[in-house]
């Protein structure tokens, strides 16, 4: 039986949890229920541009869903449209050359708001994109969870547990840090789930007065430890967020961290307890995915597939409401899905008296008022 169509598939930017199962869930049903021939661009974009491809066959990805990272490889530093590794130059017209030399009908992109940025670009040059988002960070505009997410927030809210029984023992603060780059899902999710008092997110800028009274308050009621969960990107109110280092040649040169550390030391001139800071880092993004992840990959790969045999190009696919959709990926690019002020668990936080480090904004919810359902 003749391949009715050739399928190319990469994942680009950071890696997150989850990626493999979109991988197999793609490439197994193009190749069951379309016949089609898969193939795997290594490492992201820079596959395209050093022309560094591999079949994906059936028994490829078998055995690859629970597996954390891709099997393809990834970069977060490969942009067509600017290359690193030639100056920033603009290669995009070989790597639509060589998408014409390999006969590809289709090209599938996993990745963040970064490789659907491109995606973007590309699919305005001709090249027939279908987008899957991913990241831990769960900021791409346009659907309601990206695949990986979940799996950061149970890794991040394990951690919170950990240092509560610790917390306890000795009375102290403990602060903990979460990824989650300009958005604080991470950190709001995993801090309701692991009961902290304090969370701090970059869309609310804290008060470290607010901050050390939540920790006075607690050590004056006899409940001697404070959890604050932290998000990277969170910063004082007149203040900056805390960036780590910069990666010049990467789209998004800012790496941020060290907030923690910053909540650390002034938090030590304000309260009587000990303060200890944990940075999470890259543990949130390693290992094997959580069931909801694998089964929000899988339904990812399986719906973009679909996408692929319908024609349905320059879309993302997206979960909307509880349904699979797809959306304009013009409507995604270059944009960040934060976290909305009046977001259901924001309220669901407040009402059980977490404090978000601002006092007026903490006293804004009537504790009382029924909790809306949580996204
Ligand atoms: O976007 C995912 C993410 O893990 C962010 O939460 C974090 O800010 C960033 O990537 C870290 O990037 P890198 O792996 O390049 O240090």
């Amino acid at each position: 039986m003749p391949k009715a169509f050739r399928v190319g598939v990469l994942t680009g930017g950071g890696d997150a949890p989850g990626l493999n199962a979109v991988i197999r869930a793609v490439t197994k049903s193009l190749i069951l229920q379309h016949n089609a021939e898969v193939v795997g661009i290594e490492d992201g974009f820079q596959g395209l541009i050093e022309q560094d491809v591999r079949p994906l066959t059936y028994r490829d990805v078998s055995g690859i869903l629970t597996r954390g990272g891709t099997i393809l490889g990834t970069s977060n530093k490969a942009n067509p449209f600017s290359y690193h590794r030639r100056g920033g130059a603009d290669v995009s017209a070989e790597v639509l050359h060589f998408i014409h030399d390999l006969g590809l009908d289709a090209l599938v992109v996993i990745g963040g708001d970064g490789s659907m940025s491109i995606s973007h670009g590309l699919y305005e040059r001709g090249v027939p994109i279908v987008g899957v988002p991913k990241t831990i960070d769960n900021d791409i505009v346009g659907t309601d969870r990206t695949f990986g997410f979940d799996t950061a927030v149970s890794i991040a809210t394990e951690a919170i547990d950990r240092l509560h029984t610790t917390a306890q023992s000795h009375n102290r603060v403990m602060i903990v840090e979460t990824m989650g780059r300009y958005a604080g899902w991470i950190a709001l999710y995993a801090g309701v789930a692991g009961g902290a008092d304090v969370i701090l997110i970059p869309e609310i800028d804290f008060d470290l007065e607010a901050i050390a009274r939540v920790c006075r308050e607690r050590e004056d009621g006899g409940q001697r430890f404070t959890i604050v969960a932290v998000a990277e990107g969170a910063r004082p109110q007149g203040g900056e967020m805390v960036v780590a280092k910069r990666v010049e040649d990467s789209p998004d040169p800012i790496r941020l961290g060290g907030i923690g550390r910053f909540l650390e030391a002034e938090l030590r001139t304000r309260v009587q307890s000990e303060v200890r800071t944990t940075i999470l880092g890259h543990m949130q993004r390693g290992g094997t995915p959580t069931a909801y992840d694998r089964n929000l990959a899988t339904c990812f790969g399986a719906y973009a597939a679909a996408m692929v045999a319908g024609g349905q190009f320059g879309r993302m696919v997206a979960l909307q409401d509880g349904h699979f959709t797809s959306v304009d990926l013009a409507s995604v690019a270059n944009r960040t899905r934060t976290v909305p002020l009046d977001a259901p668990m924001v309220a669901t936080a407040l009402a059980v008296g977490t404090s978000f480090g601002v006092s007026d904004f903490d006293r804004r919810l009537n504790p009382t008022a029924p909790v809306p359902g949580v996204v």
